[in-house]
């Protein structure tokens, strides 16, 4: 599972990269008043692709490293400590709620009727989803739950 763990550790940087790349382009595409571009386009449906297979990857560790079985033996325990409640309870739910928005997100953009809109919509949602998943990473400045920036695989 540490290969799966340095995995799920370096997907974190795509995502945060298209993540960015979408809200610099929502950002631009809102104060401009230009067209809605292709360029638009890719960034939120790379942004939604590496969403989707770090959710897979999260889901994987969740299970294999007994994240689950805590949960199981009891919500009590699990939320008096702080560590066991933010992988366990914390991470995995803000993150499958930044994961819907991003999907909700997309399919917005795709129904709005202007090019407005669309640059509108598109800051909203994927605005909100990455502030949740920046919210939600285990960063090494966190003390109880930090988590290195970068995981070699020994
Ligand atoms: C955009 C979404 C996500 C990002 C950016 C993200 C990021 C991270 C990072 C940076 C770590 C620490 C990795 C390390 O220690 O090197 C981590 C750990 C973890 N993540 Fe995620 N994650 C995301 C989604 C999810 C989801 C959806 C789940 C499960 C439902 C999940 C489950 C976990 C678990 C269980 C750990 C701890 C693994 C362990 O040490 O046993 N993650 N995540």
């Amino acid at each position: 599972m540490q290969t799966v763990l340095v995995i799920h550790n370096i997907l974190r940087w795509a995502v945060l990269l298209f993540g960015l790349w979408t809200v610099f382009n929502a950002i631009s595409g809102v104060s401009s008043k230009r067209a809605f571009s292709a360029s638009d386009n890719r960034s939120n449906l790379l942004f939604m692709i590496f969403c989707d297979i770090q959710l897979l990857v999260g889901l994987s560790l969740y299970f294999s490293n007994s994240w689950f079985d805590k949960v199981k033996e009891g919500m009590g325990v699990v939320m008096k400590n702080g560590y066991d409640r933010f992988f366990a309870v914390e991470h995995a739910s803000m993150m499958i709620l930044a994961w819907i928005l991003v999907h909700v997100g997309r399919t917005s953009v795709k129904k709005a009727g202007t090019d407005a809109a669309k640059h509108k919509k598109m800051l909203l949602f994927f605005g909100l989803a990455l502030l949740l998943i920046l919210a939600s990473i285990p960063w090494p400045f966190r003390s109880e739950i930090a988590r290195p920036l970068f995981r070699g695989f020994n």
